[in-house]
């Protein structure tokens, strides 16, 4: 594991400097964002967590041993201390860890990821998942008693990288140019997008809301007949595609075999290499891709 920490620690804490940005004004730490206000009591936060079914126990190390791990495959997104990040859900109000009993359900979300949602599926082994979910536990635990108070993080934060860095490693070690140009679909890349929003889209660019995922997938049916086409659903129990025709044909995950090509694995598996430097780096490169 490569990618250290601190900028990790700062992602997690990301939304409110999205809350923040987006009110165009600034904002002091904690403030919450202008309107257009939730109802009272419609926010997530104010919902009550959803109760742990089974009492599981893991020991300390266990926990410890998940929360770098956590980290770094899974911060990004959730948030260091799974309290929900830019992308991902809070994980300590999820009715699926919630219902969850040593990985049986955190387990395969891992393994196959919800593409079409903006979770890759991630290759763990079964004790660095273990780990993960004693940490999970653990984590939702701390949040059912104290209500920890979030911190922000400025902009400034990711303003500190060397653009000239950054470009060695996208077309070096990053291997980013196997995909992109900067002259080509990263034209403009610094005016469309800007700040958090465009280390998010760097980080994982899932697919646009509205935009269907880009994987395509290999179903290979009892029969033996192979159907291809893009890939149109998928989480632990079924896989769909839409093929050729434009027809959507689903299965039980459990009856037929499937490969998912996607070309977002490139992102995924990138995630667990950055280091903090190379992050900032790489955004500071991408900041001076004006058109
Ligand atoms: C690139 C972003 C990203 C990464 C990395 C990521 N997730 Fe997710 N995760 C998401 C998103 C987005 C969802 C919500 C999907 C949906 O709406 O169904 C999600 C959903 C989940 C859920 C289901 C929550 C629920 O209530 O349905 C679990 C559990 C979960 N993630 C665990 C993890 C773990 C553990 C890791 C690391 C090993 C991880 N995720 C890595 C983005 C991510
Ligand atoms: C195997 C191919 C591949 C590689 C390698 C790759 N990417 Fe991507 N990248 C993609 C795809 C596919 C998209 C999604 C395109 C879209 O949705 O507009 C994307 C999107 C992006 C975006 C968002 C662009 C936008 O307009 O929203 C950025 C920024 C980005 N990648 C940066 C990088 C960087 C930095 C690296 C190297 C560390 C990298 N990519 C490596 C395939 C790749």
């Amino acid at each position: 594991m490569t990618a250290s920490l601190g900028l990790l620690r700062k992602l997690s804490l990301a939304g409110a400097l999205v809350a923040a940005s987006c009110a165009h004004t600034p904002a002091a730490p904690g403030t919450a964002p202008t309107s257009p206000q939730p109802p009272r009591g419609s926010s997530p936060a104010a919902e009550a967590r959803p109760r742990t079914v089974a009492t599981q126990t893991y020991s300390a190390q266990q926990a410890q041993a998940g929360e770098p791990l956590f980290a770094a495959h899974c911060g990004f997104c959730h948030g260091r201390d799974a309290m929900g990040g830019e992308t991902g859900p809070d994980l300590t109000r999820s009715a699926l860890v919630a219902e969850d009993v040593r990985g049986d359900k955190i387990g395969p979300v891992v393994h196959n990821g919800r593409p079409e949602k903006g979770m890759p599926p991630l290759n763990l082994s079964t004790g660095d998942v273990a780990a993960i979910v004693a940490f999970l536990h653990a984590q939702k635990t701390k949040a059912e008693s104290n209500q920890g108070s979030r911190r922000s993080v400025e902009e400034g934060d990711l303003q500190t990288g060397d653009a000239e860095a950054g470009r060695r490693y996208f077309e070096g070690p990053g291997g980013c140019s196997k995909c992109h140009a900067p002259s080509g679909d990263l034209a403009g890349v610094a005016d469309r997008l800007k700040g958090l929003e465009l280390l998010q889209r760097m980080l994982y660019p899932s697919p646009r809301s509205g935009a269907g995922s880009p994987a395509t997938a290999t179903v290979t049916l009892k029969s033996g007949e192979i159907v291809k086409g893009r890939l149109a659903y998928r989480d632990e129990f079924t896989i769909a595609v839409r093929d050729g025709s434009g027809t959507y044909r689903s299965w039980p995950a459990s009856e037929v075999t499937f490969t998912v090509d996607n070309p977002l694995d490139a992102h995924a598996a990138q995630l667990a290499k950055y280091t903090d430097e190379d992050v900032h780096n790489v955004l500071a490169y991408l900041q001076t891709l004006h058109k």
